[in-house]
């Protein structure tokens, strides 16, 4: 049983002990981390955090700065995703987001039995929407390549539909919905279109810029409303540091809450979390600052150019198959015998999950060639043994 401890232990004792706990904790400087689209923060931001944790963006009314920094923040995400003017907030992650674009969705339709039509490949942040807004959930069907089949969310559309989700990075695969058409179909009937960047939001943009073909995926496409871009992916902020951006007030005010009784005097919430951090928005807004358009797209550059390097040698590996070519820095392929290989690659220490039939390889910031050849090694003898 772990109780309360009666007495205090000294700082030093603390630390200590935390030290010898966590060394069971994967880190990312391990190069050990390959399945996930965490990664090491920039040391700009943990400064910042460091420096400013004190600051509580769920009573703006006393931190009046960082509410205009936050707001510089989204401003800046806005315009990436080419809006001039953009509604939303930092929050604490994809999930959140998501659940928040299902809930302006939900309100300004109004409706008794509210459905949104998703793609099967969503992420299971739309289950917990789901569960707590009362919304249906609708799955369409994926296409050869993964990617949404459009003609199924039309067929599947009715009275009761309340939005459409389009994906631009799927989890597991990286793959980016046809959202120019996805946009095209909205318009047509009147529907808003959530767009769920979480991970692409960050690789995107400098991708298409460094001259990889991929498809619209922003504001630029008129039926798209609402976009969610996490800075805790591939944006290398500190967790917890998700976006939600609107193109229009209407859906903000849809979900905004009345917060009467705070220090710093009332104001609105839209967010799901009350008191939330201020320094991770600060980091958001100082990454983007300090490393602008062009530090990203060299991060994203590196980042593709290894994916693309990793798909060649899987292609070449007997007993390894890709799933699909990688559209972003994502790379999934299967392998005979997949359970074991996954679990003789765990006990080897490698942070990968096995899902859907496949191993993801999340190539971020803090993934290496080197770390990448060490894999293959293992990968190779394991593939031999089973
Ligand atoms: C496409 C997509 N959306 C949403 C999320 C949820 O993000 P978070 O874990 O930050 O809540 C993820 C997380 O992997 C994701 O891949």
């Amino acid at each position: 049983m772990v109780t309360f401890p009666e007495k205090g232990m000294s700082e030093e004792e603390v630390l200590d002990e935390l030290e010898k706990r966590l060394s069971e904790d994967l880190t990312f400087d391990s190069g050990k981390i390959l399945g996930s689209m965490c990664t090491y923060p920039h040391p700009l931001a943990q400064k910042i955090i460091s420096l400013y944790m004190d600051r509580n963006l769920g009573d703006p009314g006393l931190h009046v700065g960082s509410r205009k920094i936050e707001e510089e923040a989204v401003q800046m995400l806005g315009n990436l995703l080419h809006l001039n003017k953009a509604y939303g907030n930092i929050v604490s992650g994809g999930t959140e987001a998501n659940i928040l674009a299902v809930r302006a969705f939900r309100n300004i339709a109004d409706i008794e039995n509210p459905e949104l039509i998703l793609p099967e490949s969503a992420h299971f942040s739309f289950l917990k929407a789901s569960e707590m807004l009362k919304v249906k959930l609708v799955w369409a069907e994926l296409n050869k390549d993964y990617s949404v089949n459009v003609r199924d969310i039309e067929s599947k559309i009715t009275d009761n539909t309340i939005g459409i989700v389009g994906i631009a990075g799927t989890t597991g695969l990286g793959v980016v919905d046809d959202i120019p058409a996805l946009s095209d179909l909205a318009q047509d009937y009147g529907l808003p279109l959530h767009v769920d960047a979480a991970f692409g939001g960050f690789v995107i943009p400098f991708a298409k810029a460094l001259g990889y073909d991929l498809p619209d995926f922003d504001f630029k496409l008129k039926g798209v409303q609402s976009v969610t871009i996490d800075p805790h992916k591939m944006g290398m902020v500190p967790i917890p540091a998700g976006g939600i951006i609107f193109r229009k007030k209407r859906f903000i005010d849809a979900i905004s809450i009345p917060a009467p009784y705070l220090a710093g005097g009332k104001v609105f919430q839209a967010t799901i979390t009350g008191t939330r951090p201020g320094a991770n928005a600060l980091a958001v807004w100082a990454l983007l600052k300090h490393l602008g358009f062009e530090g990203y797209k060299r991060i994203v550059k590196e980042a593709m150019e290894l994916s693309r390097w990793f798909a060649g040698q899987i292609r070449t590996l007997k007993g390894a198959y890709l799933i699909r070519e990688p559209m972003l820095n994502i790379v999934s392929f299967g392998t005979k015998e997949l359970e074991k290989v996954e679990k003789e690659l765990k006990r080897r220490g490698w942070g990968i999950s096995a899902h859907r039939g496949y191993i993801r390889i999340v190539m971020m910031p803090h993934v290496k060639k080197e770390h990448l050849e060490e894999f293959l090694k293992d990968l190779k003898e394991i593939l031999k043994a089973v």
